[in-house]
């Protein structure tokens, strides 16, 4: 059996959990770009995204290697490959690949490898970051950001419903994520494969106000994830109510003024020896 064996992907590939991906895609590509400036990509860079999902890390490495660069985008999912194919049909340096990275094999060793929210599916992320070191040339650039499941979402004033759908979260991915904790073990994850210390940041989005796309982001994940939560028996349909959920979240959040604090994102890079 492979090391880093696939376990099923919880929140699955279903059109309401593509349009959540893209929605979480807008939310984090600010922190995702961070990572990628600080680990160094550049115009020209050949570039792999390892767990593309519907293509969002993939068009933004596009846009920093700019024209002269090229972005591989892997999934084990062929459905969310049709998908990143569809909205990366304006990139030309974009190619997409059914594969996992267990399976995928590339001879040319690619500058920079980035994963976002992928250790966390993970029975075993060391393997899968010794798996992406073997992908990238000598000197190249491993970085990875991860969500983590370490504290539940909070709100001032207080907005009950936020918090109570940040915890159905937080409980659901303690129970069944393979590696919930991955965001907060990242240094020893890559010390573990065989990389240097990384360099580590975190970021939190934090939002208020009726324009915010959080709720959506959020309403979009519970949507995912119910027949997980109903079948663990952490809450029912009729509570959740779930084409109701992002209005109620936003009416409570803009009634009561309030701030709202979703998952700290940690990212992490590190450069392979030369
Ligand atoms: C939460 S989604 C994130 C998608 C994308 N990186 C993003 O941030 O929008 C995780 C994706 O990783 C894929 N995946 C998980 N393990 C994988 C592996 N070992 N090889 C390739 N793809 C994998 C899943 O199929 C899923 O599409």
């Amino acid at each position: 059996m492979n090391e880093t064996t696939p376990t099923s992907y919880i929140l699955g590939h279903s059109a309401s959990e593509i349009r959540r991906l893209m929605l979480q895609g807008e939310i984090l590509k600010p922190i995702t770009g961070r990572l990628l400036r600080e680990a160094g990509i550049a115009p020209g860079m050949r570039v792999l995204d390892v767990g593309c999902g519907a293509g969002d890390v993939a068009m933004l490495a596009c846009e920093m290697v700019g024209p002269d660069g090229s972005v591989v985008g892997i999934d084990r999912s062929a459905e969310a490959i049709v998908v990143a194919q569809q909205r990366a049909a304006g990139y030309p340096q974009a190619v997409f690949k059914a594969a996992a990275i267990e399976d995928f094999v590339d001879d040319a060793g690619f500058d920079l490898v980035i994963g976002r929210y992928v250790l966390v599916h993970q029975t075993n992320a060391v393997a899968l970051v010794r798996r992406a070191v073997e992908l990238v040339r000598p000197g190249g650039v491993v970085a990875f950001h991860e969500v983590s499941h370490r504290h539940p979402f909070a709100s001032l004033p207080i907005v009950p419903l936020w918090e109570q759908v940040g915890d159905w979260l937080f409980t659901l991915f303690h129970m069944v994520a393979p590696h919930h904790d991955a965001a907060d073990k990242l240094f020893s994850i890559y010390t573990g494969a065989g990389l240097p210390e990384p360099s580590l940041f975190s970021e939190t989005p934090v939002a208020g106000g009726p324009d915010a796309p959080h709720h959506a982001w959020i309403a979009e994940t519970i949507r995912s994830l119910l027949p997980r939560l109903v079948q663990l028996g952490l809450t029912t349909e009729a509570i959740v109510d779930i084409d109701t959920l992002e209005a109620r979240l936003r009416e409570a959040t803009v009634a009561a003024q309030s701030q709202i604090i979703a998952h700290a994102q940690v990212c992490a890079w590190a450069r392979r020896a030369g």
